[in-house]
């Protein structure tokens, strides 16, 4: 298994976002992109059969999400995160940032305020401000090493009268896996000042080995009544550009009001062979995900023990997700100045943490889902920028 992702795949002009934009982005062609997330790994061979059987079926009609399709994923929660849902609380997106539009959209109202814990991945901005909705920021507690929730801090915010939360679990950029313990706290003040909990958990599969993922809503029947939970087999299996992903509630209210703003906007359904895809993942993809696992906690020890031995920077603790929140205030460079290093003088190509959040202005975000031979040629270009500058 663990061979699978040591070979290194040509993935130009296959139009990859993050391989064939490099020239657009980072102004030029040698830069090595290490940014978006998605892998440099092929999907699992059982997801690529039953893709080619479609295929070879060759009619692409109009297509149902039938029972078995749920079954897959209500057998998926159950076995991987231990939750157990009812497969009439699904309701089905191309895309989790598409939900968080619709859920924004059905249930609550211009000018209403809406916490969100940044650094945060950019769209959770993005989602709160196209709809004239108030970001209120419950900023993250950094140490210098690890980050924490303020929760003192939440409250106070929750008490001016929020809507809703975004909450983001396991947590992009900042790689935290909450504990039981951080979620009950969240769950409890939600329940207290009646918060909506909007918890997009797309990186739940993606925990390093021995770390377990809990899904809020899987806390207590209070807590999944009032929380829609965002999930996708895309960043689990490599499948983003098959755009599948659904969202669950028991509150069969808060999933009517879902559903109608999805049918309001034109959506309906999952495109043929993200449909195909998702049941091939969910039913045949354990072993491969948890070789992925592996590899991803390798990935994430070497880069930090590198970076950390042959330089000043700081890889912050992450429990999960292939994304490497990395402290660059060493370089004594403003956000500008760091990005443009990363680019011009390491050749790497990075996501700068500024688009996080003012928090992640000395941060870079680098992608560590690639062969290592791959990873390697990265970390080795940081180093030896840093090195010689
Ligand atoms: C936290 C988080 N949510 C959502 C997404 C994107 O999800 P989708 O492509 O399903 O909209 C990403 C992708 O990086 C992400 O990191």
């Amino acid at each position: 298994m663990v061979e699978y992702f040591e070979t290194v795949h040509n993935r130009k002009n296959t139009r990859s976002v993050k391989w064939d934009m490099v020239k657009d982005l980072f102004h030029s062609e040698d830069v090595l992109p290490m940014w978006v997330a998605d892998m440099d790994f092929k999907a699992p061979d059982a997801v690529n059969k039953a893709l080619i059987e479609r295929a070879e079926h060759g009619i692409y009609g109009y297509t149902i999400i039938d029972e078995s399709v749920k079954g897959s994923i209500v057998n998926w929660l159950s076995k991987r995160h231990d939750w157990n849902i009812h497969s009439e609380w699904l309701s089905f997106s191309p895309g989790v940032v598409t939900t968080l539009h619709m859920a924004v959209q059905a249930l609550t109202n211009p000018g209403d305020k809406i916490v969100i814990q940044t650094p945060v991945y950019t769209p959770f901005y993005n989602v709160i401000e196209a709809h004239n909705r108030n970001i209120v920021k419950n900023t993250l507690h950094y140490n210098g090493n690890s980050y924490e929730i303020d929760f003192l801090d939440l409250e106070e915010k929750l008490k001016q009268g929020v809507k809703a939360i975004i909450l983001c679990n396991p947590h992009n950029p900042v790689g935290r896996v909450w504990t039981r313990d951080e979620l009950e706290k969240i769950a409890k003040l939600s329940l207290h000042y009646d918060v909506l909990i909007l918890s997009d958990e797309i990186h739940g599969d993606l925990t390093f080995p021995n770390k377990q993922h809990i899904p809020i809503a899987s806390l207590s029947e209070e807590i999944a009544n009032r929380t829609i939970t965002m999930m996708a087999p895309s960043k689990t299996f490599n499948l983003a550009g098959l755009q599948a992903s659904y969202a669950v509630t028991s509150n069969n209210e808060i999933r009517k009001k879902l559903d109608e703003q999805f049918t309001i906007q034109g959506f309906h359904g999952l495109n043929t062979m993200g449909n195909t895809a998702l049941e091939a993942a969910y039913n045949n993809g354990e072993e491969w995900l948890d070789g992925l696992r592996e590899i991803l906690y390798s990935h994430y020890q070497y880069v930090k023990k590198e970076l950390e031995t042959h330089t000043d920077l700081v890889v912050a603790h992450a429990e999960g997700t292939y994304l490497v929140w990395i402290d660059c205030s060493s370089l004594n460079m403003n956000a500008k100045e760091i990005q443009k290093f990363f680019n011009e003088q390491a050749k790497v190509g990075l996501n700068a943490g500024a688009g996080y959040g003012e928090e992640g202005e000395k941060f870079m975000r680098m992608n560590i889902a690639c062969p290592r031979e791959t990873l390697e040629d990265g970390v080795n270009r940081i180093i030896s920028a840093i090195n010689t500058k």
